[in-house]
């Protein structure tokens, strides 16, 4: 199976990458830190499969247009699976007026996911076949406290996927979005709170690699944040101030 990844050189998109790394698979790694990325590509070869390093910023649009084309080439037109997983947080800003942070989260997590799908899609129409994934939260289900721009940023990358897949309909090639909960990796590593039902990278790669091939529309785990994720969705804003996890956690700097 041919894989484009984002995020590749840490956490969720380094454990998927390493996951898919399988004799005869091509996988394209794309992040910024082009040394991690380097390192990756040698465990990956290591393996029997190929490797293929793109030290990309996802939100420029043009030079991810000629990534994806440099991947579907050095695929032969054959690209499986593209996970748009690359992700940032930040810390809570709505309240001293600085729109900058916000909009820089903003061309990563939703521009950084349509500059990664989008340019695969014609390819993949063509073949008639093709999985394009979005990473997206369980943050995205419902604005939280203290989460503005993150809860809106991975909301309109599930909306995104969830039109996309309209769009794709009798194509062959399906849209799909994941939605973690709190799991163990960098990202996550900063936030100084207990995180409710925090689950171990790994356990999170087997859940997400096993909804991709099951070709789910929208899959949001573990089952626990599933559940209060249902609350959250269809409670009042004082039961979500009360609820939400993200009120007790401090961001990431
Ligand atoms: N961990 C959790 O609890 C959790 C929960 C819900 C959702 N998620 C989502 O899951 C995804 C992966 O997160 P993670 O926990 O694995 O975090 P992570 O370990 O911090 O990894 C984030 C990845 O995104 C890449 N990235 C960030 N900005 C980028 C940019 N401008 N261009 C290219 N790559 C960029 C980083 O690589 P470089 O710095 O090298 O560019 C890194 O590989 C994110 O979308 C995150 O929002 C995570």
């Amino acid at each position: 199976m041919n894989v484009f990844i984002t995020g590749a050189s840490s956490g969720l998109g380094e454990g998927m990458a390493r996951r898919y790394a399988v004799p005869g698979a091509v996988i394209g790694l794309c992040a910024r830190r082009a040394n991690l990325l380097e390192d990756l590509a040698k465990a990956i070869e290591a393996k029997g499969a190929r490797a293929i390093v793109y030290a990309v910023d996802v939100a420029d649009t043009a030079t991810m247009q000629q990534t994806a084309e440099a991947f579907i080439t050095a695929c032969g037109g054959q690209v499986d699976l593209v996970i748009a997983n690359a992700g940032i947080g930040i810390p809570h800003r709505t309240l001293q007026g600085e729109s900058e942070p916000i909009a820089k989260l903003m061309r990563v997590n939703v521009i950084g996911v349509t500059n990664t799908v989008v340019p695969f899609v014609p390819a993949m129409v063509k073949r008639g076949s093709g999985t394009l994934v979005a990473v997206s939260s369980m943050a995205g289900h419902r604005g939280l406290p203290g989460r503005a721009a993150y809860s809106s940023s991975k909301a309109a990358a599930r909306v995104f996927m969830d039109a996309l897949r309209l769009d794709l309909h009798g194509t062959g090639v399906h849209a799909m979005t994941l939605c973690p909960g709190f799991v163990r990796t960098p990202l996550t590593a900063v936030l100084d709170n207990k995180l409710p039902f925090l689950i171990d990278c790994e356990d999170a790669v087997t859940l997400m690699v096993d909804a991709i091939a099951a070709r789910k529309k929208t899959y949001s785990f573990p089952w626990q944040m599933r559940v209060l994720g249902f609350v959250l969705r269809n409670a009042t804003e004082g039961v979500v101030r009360k609820l939400s996890p993200a009120a007790r956690t401090r961001a990431p700097e």
